[in-house]
């Protein structure tokens, strides 16, 4: 109840300040009561859909939208009112100024923040407009990110050898056909040697594959396909009626993976072979700092030996640094998902790449390394929450491998 009058009292504050900024600009009455209507449907929408969160269905397409919407009002009028609180601090702190210095003229100039209002609303409108084009065009927008790695212990006859990762996919998120298709048919037409998925296949039920799994069992890759379990695929996120409902739910998954040709590593490893060489495709359980951490490196790697060349598959980044790259079985490439890069950011190769999600996790998004030690976070090929995507993109990562081993 507390938490409910707390969240009145702060948007009923936060909407009277950025109301502020349109009644300064305009008193048509008209514009005033389109503007109350869409935030009153806005904020309406979304109580609505808090209210009637079952959490034995999970998180819907409608609250999807509705969360949606929400934002992208949300942090326009953040940034709106940011303008108008610097523009009342300096008229505070000016107010002050002239008190002490008798300078008792009337300085407050309704034109200057008549501008300054006009500057926050057309600033307002550019996270607006991005969160939006967000919803309807990013969370499709599919980029194919390609890496060529060397490492001086991978087999010459694995050289060239060419990895797909996908990761977090998130298939209760879904709601187009058409869309999904053109993706996968997209990691297809990289025509890797593996295909690599690095967990969260699902929201919250494995109930969501179902309508998917025919699209995604046209996956193809000669040497095969691997996959882990992400937090989000152990139902725990949902409510169960009894543990055998939960234990249920979780056979489905494992039994929707099987039939879409995936072969799901469980703390365990798997030998690829070409010629007279072998690699090694190492996969952990769910291991995340302030997650589920049901990942056994030791267990995973108990089959095979220090000199392989290691891929290991978890699903969140922070078991790199945590365990993977200090492991005595030496890790030669790590291979996660888990952040989405928080599905909003900005990212101009070379240039600037930048996350709210960075303040959560050091390594959030594309190529990290120690030495000859690599990791690569995917920031997912589908979306949670938020149903959409800004300057994150959902990503199919391809990565060749290159070995500088030297020739006996
Ligand atoms: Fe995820």
């Amino acid at each position: 109840m507390l938490r409910w009058i707390f969240i009145i009292i702060f948007f009923s504050v936060f909407e009277f300040y950025a109301f502020q900024a349109i009644k300064t600009i305009t008193n048509n009455r008209s514009i005033l009561l389109v503007y109350f209507l869409i935030v009153a449907l806005i904020l309406g929408n979304l109580t609505y859909h808090s209210l009637i969160f079952d959490r034995s269905i999970g998180f819907t397409h409608y609250f999807g939208y509705a969360l949606g919407l929400f934002l992208s009002l949300f942090v326009s009028q953040l940034c709106i009112i940011s303008f108008l609180f610097f523009e009342d601090i300096y008229r505070v702190i000016q107010g002050i100024y002239d008190y002490f210095t008798y300078n008792l003229t009337d300085d407050f100039i309704p034109e200057r923040r008549k501008f300054i209002s006009k500057i926050a609303l057309i600033t307002g409108l550019i996270p607006f407009s991005s969160l939006i084009y967000g919803m309807f065009y990013g969370r499709y927008n599919y980029k194919v990110l390609k890496y060529s790695l060397t490492f001086d212990n991978l087999p010459k006859e694995f050289d060239g050898f060419k990895i797909t990762q996908i990761s977090d996919i998130h298939c209760g998120s879904f709601d187009n056909k058409e869309k999904v298709k053109y993706g996968v048919d997209l990691i297809n037409e990289q025509k890797s040697d593996v295909i690599l998925f690095t967990g969260d296949i699902v929201n919250n039920k494995a109930s969501e594959l179902i309508p998917w799994i025919d699209i995604f069992k046209t996956l193809e890759a000669p040497s095969g396909k691997f996959s882990i379990l992400g937090n989000h695929d152990y139902g725990d996120y949902a409510n169960w009626k009894s543990i055998k409902d939960k234990e249920d739910n979780f056979n489905l998954l494992l039994k929707s993976q099987k039939e879409m040709g995936f072969e799901l590593l469980l703390n365990q490893s798997k030998y690829i072979n070409k010629e007279n060489s072998k690699i090694a495709i190492v996969g952990v359980e769910n291991w995340g700092e302030g997650f589920k951490k049901k990942g056994d490196l030791n267990l995973a790697t108990e089959k095979i030996i220090k000199e392989d060349f290691k891929i290991l598959l978890t699903h969140d980044p922070s078991h790199w640094e945590a365990e993977a790259l200090n492991h005595d079985k030496l890790i030669n490439l790590t291979l996660s998902g888990h952040t989405h890069g928080m599905q909003f950011g900005i990212e101009i190769p070379g240039i600037i790449k930048w996350s709210p999600v960075k303040w959560r996790y050091k390594q959030w998004a594309g190529i990290y390394n120690r030495g000859k030690k690599f990791l690569n976070v995917n920031r997912g090929f589908g979306y949670l929450a938020y149903p959409g995507r800004v300057g994150i993109w959902p990503e199919i990562t391809v990565i060749t491998l290159k070995s500088s081993m030297p020739t006996i």
